[in-house]
């Protein structure tokens, strides 16, 4: 089957389509027939090298996380699936390759593509999707009725991340350029921040989802209320990540290079939470379940078919896409 892989780390150019066996299908496993999948910034940072400490994966690298397309087959312990299902998924770390032809997962990871959703639409919810979801209700324990400030509105995550803040009750703020100012007044953002004005944040705020970095998380932390929260998804880890996931030489080095963000956390009395997401086919269930009823629209900057990669990743690192990039196969 056809793949894209990072046949060494480096920029678009390490970009290859080739001829790969098809996935191995384990007893738990669903094999399905891509149909489409989204880039993600996760895409060329493995691609680049810069996620080695956390994903532990050596070239040649089968690239994609996200995708949806229809079941093929399934592994004898497989329940929820049927050959001809119609489903999405994050893919799992060590299982990634969704430019493919095919790919495998395990059934938990997996969920049935929402009806209304083309297979274009469906790609573009897992990764991003999920990762709104948890910064929001997980990770900020955000409540109804509370005010939060998302980064990046138009973007992948925060297209998706405005309009599941408004399914759950929340009161959002955006950052955005003046040309999407528009945008995502319809995505549903109450207010709205143009950083090309240098207009100020405003302050008090519950939580603050931000995808941008270090500088956007020193700024953002005084935008927060005492007790408040600001989850970052976009910048250098926390010391609880750190622990948890990476090995013990980096540990320092993050603690000395957070200890800006640490300090200004303290000044406010507030918290910073990093967040790495998870795939969860049940969560991914129930973002379906609100495509379905009409409340989470994904939005499609643009697709290319699978022989043009390397513009679809060259559009992403460009950085200015309004919501999700698509590669079709
Ligand atoms: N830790 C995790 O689990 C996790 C999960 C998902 C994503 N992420 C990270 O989150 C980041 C964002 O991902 P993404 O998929 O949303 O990226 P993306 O779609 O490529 O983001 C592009 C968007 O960012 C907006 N933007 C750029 N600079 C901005 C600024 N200063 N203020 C406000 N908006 C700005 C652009 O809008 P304008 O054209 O209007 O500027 C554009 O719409 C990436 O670093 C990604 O790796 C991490």
């Amino acid at each position: 089957m056809k793949a894209v892989v990072a046949e060494r780390y480096g920029g678009p150019e390490v970009l290859a389509i080739v001829d790969r066996p098809d996935p191995e299908v384990g007893p738990r496993d669903v094999l399905i027939a891509v149909k489409a999948a989204s880039l993600n910034p996760l895409d060329f940072k493995i691609r680049e090298g810069k996620v080695k400490l956390v994903l532990k994966l050596k070239p040649p690298i089968a690239l994609g996380c996200d995708v949806a397309g229809v079941v093929e087959r399934v592994g004898a312990e497989v329940t929820k699936f049927r050959p001809g299902d119609e489903v999405f998924a994050r893919l799992e770390k060590d299982r990634m390759g969704g430019l493919a032809e095919r790919v495998a997962a395990t059934e938990q990871v997996v969920a049935r593509k929402p009806a209304r959703a083309s297979f274009e639409e469906a790609a573009a919810i897992p990764l991003a999707g999920l990762t709104a979801l948890q910064a929001l209700r997980e990770a900020a324990g955000l409540t109804p009725g509370q005010r939060v400030l998302i980064h990046a509105g138009a973007g992948g995550v925060g297209s998706l991340a405005i309009q599941i803040a408004k399914v759950l009750g929340l009161h959002v703020t955006t950052t955005t350029s003046t040309k999407n100012i528009d945008l995502v007044k319809q995505l549903g953002a109450d207010a709205i921040v143009d950083y090309t004005k240098h207009e100020p944040l405003p302050d008090g705020l519950d939580a603050v989802f931000d995808t941008l970095g270090a500088a956007s998380e020193l700024a953002s932390l005084g935008a927060v209320k005492r007790g408040g929260i600001v989850v970052g998804v976009g910048g250098l880890p926390d010391g609880a990540f750190a622990k948890a996931r990476l090995p013990g030489f980096a540990r320092p080095v993050i603690w000395l290079a957070t200890g800006k963000r640490r300090r200004a956390a303290n000044r406010a009395g507030a918290r910073f939470a990093y967040l790495f997401m998870r795939p969860d086919g049940e969560q991914l269930a129930e973002l379906a379940s609100w495509i379905d009823d009409g409340r989470l629209k994904p939005l499609v900057h643009r697709s290319y078919p699978l022989a043009e990669s390397r513009q679809a990743f060259a559009e992403l690192e460009r950085g200015r896409a309004r919501g999700k990039i698509i590669v079709t196969i």
